[in-house]
């Protein structure tokens, strides 16, 4: 079910497009605002150090796994995975009955939302063979984006208060204050909420290359030009070299196994993997074109972008003297008070270069996860692509209002916050808290697991290794490809990755 018959795949316009868009998907709140709140919480230097690691070890197999299916089937995530194996055979009927049984140990510790979950996942992977990763692809990023749009909201938000001058304040009592007017009520969040989906179905409605290459090719430089700017302004600040030092320095007595595993679960996050997202986007993706190269190229951008933005927040961090450890709310509370203490009158203009950067990051990713969507209902579905375009986006920005919405008072919404307390537990958490804890907790790690068993043991490794280089060989006839490189990626994507993300996902159910 690949494409519509008539009109030819729409393809990247170049090889920098599919970069620079893999880049932007990548490259977003994960980055500047998780990441650098994340690394304060565990000590600097050597969660960084792991982090980089996981990165390494288990997003980049993944990575390559998306890209090559995709580029290889030419089609939505629903038709790539439903192409490698059709029908369920006995490994993928095994791996089923495995989930059951796991979705059922679940059920039975109370975990009803999570088991029932994996209920359905089990029983439609044996009827409907590895097909389901596709549909995990289409409805998951729908999860995720209603709550990113939320956090997108608010970082185009605090842009134009930054240039009203609204965010002239040095104290954290009033950055409480002004973060709580916007968050917490609803007449502020869901216009910038509504304003954020717009700007993201804006650019899908244009296509692939008229909309997410050209949309990244402008903003992706953009933003790696104001966070030079930032940079060179944190660094250039007394005291700031305690920062760097902070950031760079590994001292391990001051990492947690908790921070071991955080920092597996960020790389997922952060690195967009898990979904087949790259599925999509390698979808586009020409045969002439470098599979290795290019996912080295993006992991490295991801990453460096990740630590750039630790150096523009630490330096200035530390020399204004204040805690390293303030969680969420580092970037919304302390960046403008940083800015406001060194900036003297300026403060506002650093501001509101802080959370353009901020908003570009969100809206890059915010795109590529509509298009995911997108994809697999036109590929599969046979939507047009502006109906496709507009219903998602409708559907999503609707979930989405639930979610920032029940951030502010769930007594709006009582017979949800039932439903939600009875099938997911805490009943303190909001909806906003269980969309982001359901997809980065369990969706990505499942998502992640179950791709890499797909790939590794049915289509093979070998099918992977050979769609890495440009121009590969195809066919039952094709050479087998060079041992070291059968060997290096069979370890990693058969047993390094799935076996890092189930001590991860044990971990976050509270079972290691
Ligand atoms: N990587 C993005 C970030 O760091 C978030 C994101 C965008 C994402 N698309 C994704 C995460 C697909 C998982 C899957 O903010």
């Amino acid at each position: 079910m690949s494409g519509n018959a008539s009109t030819p795949r729409e393809k990247w316009g170049g090889n920098i497009g599919f970069i620079l868009a893999a880049a932007g998907s990548a490259v977003g709140l994960g980055n500047i605002w998780r990441f650098p709140f994340i690394t304060g919480q565990n000590g600097g230097g050597a969660f960084v150090l792991i982090y980089v690691l996981c990165v390494l070890l288990v997003g980049l197999p993944i990575m390559i796994c998306e890209t090559t299916v995709g580029r290889w089937a030419q089609s939505d995530p629903i038709g790539a995975f439903g192409k490698i194996e059709p029908t369920p055979g006995r490994r993928t009927r095994t791996v089923a009955v495995l989930l059951f049984l796991s979705a059922a140990a679940l059920l039975f510790c109370r975990h009803y939302g999570q088991g029932a979950i994996l209920m359905i996942l089990s029983v439609t992977l044996a009827v409907k063979g590895w097909r389901i990763i596709g549909y995990f692809s289409a409805l998951v990023p729908m999860v995720i984006l209603s709550y990113y749009g939320t956090v997108g909201g608010w970082t185009i938000a605090f842009f134009f208060k930054g240039l009203a001058h609204s965010l002239n304040f040095t104290t954290p009592e009033r950055a409480a204050a002004v973060l709580q007017s916007v968050t917490e009520d609803p007449r502020i969040a869901v216009p910038y909420q509504l304003g954020f989906m717009f700007l993201c179905a804006a650019t899908i409605w244009f296509g692939v290359r008229r909309g997410i290459e050209l949309v990244s090719k402008l903003l992706l430089p953009l933003l790696f030009l104001l966070l030079v700017v930032l940079i060179i302004r944190s660094v250039t600040l007394p005291n700031s070299f305690e920062g760097v030092r902070f950031l760079l320095r590994p001292d391990f007595s001051k990492l947690s196994a908790e921070g071991v595993l955080l920092a597996a679960g960020h790389a997922f996050f952060s690195l967009s993997v898990g979904l087949g997202l790259l599925t999509a986007y390698g979808s586009y993706l020409d045969a002439d074109k470098n599979i290795l190269t290019n996912s080295l190229i993006i992991v490295l951008l991801d990453t460096g972008i990740a630590l750039m933005a630790g150096l523009a927040i630490f330096p200035a961090l530390f020399s204004v003297g204040m805690a390293v450890d303030q969680g969420p709310k580092l970037v919304f509370q302390i960046m403008p008070i940083i800015f406001n203490s060194i900036g003297g009158s300026f403060g506002w203009f650093w501001s509101s270069i802080f959370f353009l950067l901020l908003a570009i990051a969100a809206l890059t990713s915010g795109i590529s996860l509509l298009e995911v969507t997108v994809c697999c209902l036109v590929d599969h579905f046979r939507f047009k692509r502006h109906g496709a375009t507009v219903l998602t986006a409708v559907v999503i920005s609707a979930i989405g209002v639930l979610c920032t919405i029940s951030l502010d008072d769930w007594s709006r919404l009582p017979a949800l916050q039932r439903a939600i307390t009875f099938l997911f537990g805490g009943a303190k958490g909001s909806m906003f808290d269980l969309a982001d804890k359901l997809s980065s907790n369990y969706l990505l790690p499942i998502g992640g697991l179950v791709i890499s068993l797909f790939v590794g043991w049915v289509w093979g490794t070998d099918n992977v290794v050979r769609q890495l280089p440009a121009n590969p060989a195809t066919g039952d006839d094709a050479p087998k490809p060079p041992l070291a490189e059968r060997i290096f990626w069979g370890i990693a994507i058969r047993f390094v990755a799935p076996a890092a993300i189930i001590i991860v996902f044990l971990h976050t159910i509270g079972w290691l």
